[in-house]
């Protein structure tokens, strides 16, 4: 939700900050900015749209734009609609301090009344031009004061998230940074210093981190950096290496980030099962997770499992309690992180609860870990994002090591999601005695196996363009699953609906006969995810109960299955697997499916409209 980045160095931070604004464009494009110090003045400039639009603008002036400190934002609107003069980076009165900001000020309609009496005059509809305001005051009552310490004062006022980066004319050569509930990562270069939302907008440029916690704040200079609390209090950080390279967050060839990303998932799950998977000789196999062998006893402990998650990580875990439930014998349950919070969840020390994140900053689902933790619950992390707030304020946890993830439609994550899932699941059934050596064999076998086998759903890519084709006049669809299918039904609709904007509903298939059976006719389509597991021969029944009412019917069958055939219009055909690990093989169809409707249709993939990536808002 809204990036922010920042340069000051040595070089020309401008073309530096564009491309970090590039790369943290999948966390919101309604609007860009930037301002730049050029030695004498503050520059800024502003365009609704995305980045592009910012930097058509900049094009007609780049010869003046020559600056070593910059900051720059592209934005998802909170409040305020998308537009120039709502778009970031926000200036105080006189024009002297520009702030870009991640987050919302919670209390800043007051705070703008407050500050409206006294005499400052507002031009944006946003929260965050409070800030620059409260900046503005200690420079009004007492002429000489350093920037770091006008950005203190003024957060001492604020309720809410923010993750800042501030330059002033007053104080011009350094950029101030705080954060608190939003990301920041910190960049530390040959005698240059960046600040960013996230790495990817970092990596072009060093892979030396600091990863600046809540409450904590910095000031950036070109040859030095402090941190400290916000009370001022110095803090020693250590630097962290990121361990992946710009390529990674780039095409690769591919015409899109969602496209190479589901090409992707094969690697992601080679990646996350990498050196923890034990496949002995003799014995049984298990797994070895090395993020979690310090809270091991406290796990193997725990009565009950609670999942809690967003989005695309909510269905993984819809999945995992399957595998919690049926490999470890362990009651477990999943919930909305934006519910469970606000539950008075019945929980404690004999509760294992497991937050699941792609990017690691979801709001709702760090605040469930908050109050999970709160209540003396054991929690673990699932996360992609190494350092990320989840990944660090987690007891323990399993990093999925799926590399960056751009496309705002998750995919990969999800597949290493399941990957990590089925993992700990496995780690729980042997330590629990409730995986046999022979079953923890063959489960390890089968895990193995399964990028191949993912690999060959994708060969059928052609395929499924065309069935895209063929379903492009359908504008509603109906995807229907049962037991490990069901989230994937849920998770199929979801993609369908995030990038083509069609309407598609999830459902699970036994609870079509209790209301969506009514929208059934030859204008509404069902895609049956039937794959042949111990529930199949109800698929069956639910998709001969559509075709008796003229519907159609798109099929994910296994490979070999002739009845199928029979009885559904089109069919997609998965290799065999375990019955736990057809997800793994029955979301991929779904994915293409979806990212080859949307380009059909001709819209942006990759930065579907109203959504972000990473939602650091509740
Ligand atoms: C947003 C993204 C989804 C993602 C969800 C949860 O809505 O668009 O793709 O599944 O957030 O994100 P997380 O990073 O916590 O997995």
């Amino acid at each position: 939700m809204c990036g922010i980045v920042g340069y000051i160095g040595k070089r020309n931070a401008l073309p530096i900050v564009i491309d970090g604004l590039r790369a943290l464009e999948y966390r919101g494009y309604d609007s860009a900015g930037v301002a730049l110090w050029d030695g004498a003045k503050i520059r800024f400039e502003k365009a609704a749209g995305r980045v592009s639009a910012l930097e058509s603008r900049l094009s007609r002036k780049s010869t003046l734009w020559n600056g070593k400190s910059a900051i720059a934002h592209t934005r998802w609107a909170t409040h305020g609609k998308p537009s120039d003069r709502n778009a970031h980076p926000h200036a105080d009165c006189q024009g002297g301090i520009f702030v870009v900001h991640n987050g919302i000020i919670e209390n800043y309609a007051e705070l703008r009344e407050a500050l409206i009496r006294e005499g400052h005059s507002f031009l944006s509809e946003t929260d965050t031009e409070v800030l620059a305001h409260l900046f503005e005051r200690p420079f009004l009552s007492s002429g000489k004061i350093f920037l770091e310490d006008a950005v203190l004062e003024g957060l001492r006022h604020v309720d809410g998230t923010f993750g800042i980066a501030v330059i002033s004319k007053h104080d011009p050569e350094k950029i101030v940074v705080a954060r608190r509930g939003s990301p920041i990562i910190l960049g530390v270069g040959d005698e240059e210093y960046l600040v960013a939302s996230d790495a990817s907008a970092i990596v072009g440029v060093t892979k030396n981190v600091v990863y600046l916690h809540d409450n904590e704040a910095a000031v950036l200079a070109p040859s030095q950096m402090q941190i400290f609390n916000l009370s001022k209090k110095a803090i020693q950080k250590s630097v962290d290496k990121i361990d992946w390279d710009i390529s990674q967050a780039q095409k690769g060839g591919f015409d899109h980030f969602m496209q190479k990303e589901i090409f992707e998932g094969p690697s992601a799950l080679e990646n996350v099962f990498l050196g923890r998977l034990i496949d002995p000789p003799t014995g049984g196999g298990s797994a070895k997770l090395g993020g979690i062998v310090a809270v091991r006893d406290r796990l193997l402990r725990a009565k009950k499992i609670i999942i809690s998650a967003c989005g695309t990580s909510y269905y993984a875990g819809l999945v995992g309690k399957h595998y919690f439930e049926e490999f470890a014998k362990i009651p477990a349950s999943v919930e909305y992180a934006s519910e469970f919070r606000y539950s008075n969840p019945v929980i404690d020390s004999d509760t294992a609860a497991i937050f699941i994140s792609q990017s690691g900053e979801t709001a709702d689902t760090l605040e469930a870990l908050r109050e999970a933790k709160k209540r003396g619950a054991l929690a673990l992390g699932i996360v992609n994002v190494v350092g990320s707030t989840i990944a660090r304020e987690s007891d323990a946890g399993v990093y999925n090591h799926a590399g960056p993830e751009i496309g705002v439609a998750s995919t990969k994550a999800f597949v290493s999601q399941l990957g990590a899932l089925a993992l700990l699941a496995l780690f729980l059934g042997r330590e629990r005695g409730a995986v046999s050596d022979v079953l923890g064999q063959k489960l390890v076998r089968e895990l193995k196996a399964m990028p191949a086998k993912m690999k060959r759903v994708l060969s059928g890519d052609a395929e499924i363009k065309k069935l895209a084709e063929k379903y492009l006049k359908y504008k509603n669809f109906l995807y229907l699953g049962r037991k490990y299918q069901f989230p994937v039904a849920l998770e199929g609709a979801l993609k369908l609906k995030e990038i083509s904007y069609r309407h598609a509903e999830g459902y699970a298939s036994g609870e079509m006969k209790h209301g969506p059976i009514a929208l059934i006719d030859e204008n509404f389509p069902t895609v049956a995810l039937a794959p042949k597991d111990p529930v199949y021969e109800k698929i069956l029944s639910n998709i001969q109960e559509i075709k008796a009412r003229n519907g159609r019917v798109l099929a994910v069958a296994t490979e070999g299955d002739a009845k199928i055939g029979k009885l559904a219009d089109d069919v997609i055909f998965i290799p065999q697997t375990l019955e736990m690990l057809t997800p793994l093989l029955s979301v991929i169809p779904l994915q293409l499916f979806a990212y080859h409707t949307a380009v059909l249709l001709g819209l942006d993939v990759d930065k579907p409209r109203n959504l972000a990536k990473s939602v650091t808002v509740e």
